[in-house]
């Protein structure tokens, strides 16, 4: 049986204080650390990102160099001043979790990337929370402090999770804190399959951009499936090493 396209996976980039887990105060990030948002811009670039309304009204445009996707109800273009669709800046809107991931989707496997990045903020990490296979995760040694954003899986102590990487960051002019930086991936995981004409079911304007770009979707994946099977190959090498 055709299962269809082996979807991207998808990711979490997240940094919290420790103790406390607060990721965000006021709609703002409450901590100044340089070296995370230049590793944050180096996991994440040239990829999909989806992240919720209010993280991107926070960081007030679109970030560069990354296709940028924002979760929103609201579908009122007119009174917000939004292009849903506003290919240019690499902004797109999505009113629901399938859309986003339609979107994702969609401008990954035509840009063959490998991984799709969920980067927040606490809404829409919980909306995520069944989906992602890895996590890139700062924990900043704050102590305790102010904010009314959490991130409260824990890892650590997680069978079901592999530390793959982990990396000491001292404070410094430019890190207010000092961190620690994680990578931890899921030791089970299951793999999304797509079929791009099933996306054709979502919504009258993913329909309008897909009908667009069906044919290139299609061929991507041609191309794509054979990168996609080595990589699972070096994947499965790497972890019976
Ligand atoms: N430390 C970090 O790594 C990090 C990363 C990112 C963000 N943050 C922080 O996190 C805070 C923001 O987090 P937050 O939880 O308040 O907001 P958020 O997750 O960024 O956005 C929430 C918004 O997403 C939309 N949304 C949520 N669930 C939805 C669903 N099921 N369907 C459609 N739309 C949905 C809604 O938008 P509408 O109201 O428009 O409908 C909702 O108001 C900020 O302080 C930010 O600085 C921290």
């Amino acid at each position: 049986m055709n299962k269809g396209i082996q979807a991207p996976d998808i990711s979490f980039v997240v940094a919290r204080s420790y103790p406390q887990n607060i990721i965000g105060c006021d709609n703002q990030l409450p901590w100044r650390l340089k070296g995370d948002l230049k590793r944050f811009r180096e996991i994440t670039t040239g990829h999909a990102v989806i992240m919720g309304r209010k993280t991107y009204e926070s960081i007030g445009r679109p970030l560069p160099n990354r296709k940028n996707i924002v979760i929103s109800r609201s579908q009122d273009a007119d009174s917000t001043n939004r292009s849903f669709w506003d290919p240019e800046r690499a902004l797109y809107w999505a009113t629901t979790r399938e859309n986003a991931l339609f979107i994702a989707d969609a401008l990954s496997i035509t840009s063959h990337k490998r991984d799709i990045f969920v980067i927040g903020g606490a809404e829409i990490y919980k909306l995520f929370a069944d989906l992602y296979y890895k996590i890139y995760l700062t924990l900043v040694f704050t102590g305790k402090i102010d904010g009314d954003a959490t991130f409260d899986i824990s890892f650590e102590n997680d069978d079901g999770w592999k530390l793959i990487e982990e990396q000491e960051c001292a404070k410094s002019e430019v890190d207010e804190y000092p961190s620690r930086f994680y990578i931890y991936k899921k030791k089970k995981y299951n793999r999304r399959y797509v079929n791009p004409r099933d996306f054709l079911k979502i919504d009258p304007l993913a329909e309008k951009w897909l009908l667009q770009h069906l044919d290139e979707i299609e061929k991507a994946n041609l191309e794509h499936q054979e990168s996609l099977n080595l990589f699972d190959q070096q994947l499965t090498l790497a972890a019976s090493r």
